[in-house]
């Protein structure tokens, strides 16, 4: 894009952090915005691409503007919209990933504000690129399921999983875990699967401090809270990042922690 169109807002995807790793159309589009509205887990490294007149807010739910709501969102987007500006709405990753696009772009069909999405690459991407595990390695992992372990209407669905089976064929990724690991640990439990299944938890992935730490499903619900972002992955197809880490196989440990300034030394 060289232009932007004035009265319509842009759901952007922002990536995993890295600024690098915007397209080219995010960061075109960021340049030329009026207004930015963004989520909290955008870094400033990529709010640093927005051009010098814009008005840059921060609507994320996790920190200071903790009592936004969703309708305070959607007013904003539609009334900066509808007073002829460019109105980018950023979110972290993807938008359609567990970035509440489907309700932003019904408020907006609604007010009847013409809108446009632009994909972003979503977290799990970045964990897997991190790792050098395939999500969909054809030899292991058939399917890739995305789950949330956040608890909309404050409850996880049970069982979290369709089969038993799942991990043992498919990559499980696991968005927002932080709260609920140890209800996923017991509900994976509960379903069957082996508490010798490999998880990784990977941190600010495509960020300098990203990190990533390898457990057995079976030590799980002792991964220590983190203050970044993070996103689980379940499967056997992780069973070769383990035996890559730099200590080893961690079949005998509750965990093993790896920095990424420990991958680059491999
Ligand atoms: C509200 S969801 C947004 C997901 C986003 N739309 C995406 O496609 O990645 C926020 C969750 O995404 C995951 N996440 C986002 N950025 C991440 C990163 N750089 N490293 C690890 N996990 C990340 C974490 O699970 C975090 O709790």
């Amino acid at each position: 894009v060289s232009t932007a169109e004035a009265g319509k807002v842009y759901l952007v995807g922002a990536g995993p952090g890295d600024p690098d790793l915007l397209t080219l159309k995010a960061a075109q589009l960021l340049a030329l915005a009026d207004v930015v509205l963004h989520d909290d887990l955008v870094p400033q490294a990529v709010l640093d691409l927005t051009g010098g007149g814009a008005l840059i807010m921060s609507v994320g739910k996790r920190c200071r503007r903790k009592k936004i709501t969703q309708a305070a969102i959607h007013d904003l987007m539609i009334s900066w919209a509808r007073r002829g500006l460019v109105v980018v709405r950023l979110k972290s990753g993807d938008p359609m990933i567990f970035g509440r696009a489907g309700e932003e772009m019904d408020a907006l069909r609604a007010a009847q504000v013409p809108f446009e999405v632009v994909p972003g690459v979503t977290a799990a991407s970045a964990a897997a690129s991190l790792l050098g595990v395939s999500l969909t390695d054809r030899r292991l992992a058939s399917r890739l399921v995305v789950l949330s372990g956040h608890r909309a209407g404050g409850r996880l669905p049970e069982p979290i999983l369709c089969s038993a089976d799942e991990p043992e064929n498919a990559m499980l990724a696991i968005y927002m875990p932080g709260n609920t690991l140890a209800e996923v640990t017991a509900s994976l439990l509960r379903s069957g699967v082996a508490a010798t299944m490999p998880c990784v938890a990977v941190s600010d992935a495509s960020r300098p401090e990203a990190s990533y730490r390898a457990f057995r499903l079976g030590g799980l619900d002792k991964l220590p809270a983190t203050a970044g972002p993070r996103l689980l992955l379940v499967g056997r197809a992780l069973e070769a990042a383990l035996d890559r880490s730099p200590q080893g196989d961690a079949a005998g440990l509750d965990s093993v922690e790896v920095l990424t300034a420990l991958l680059h030394l491999e």
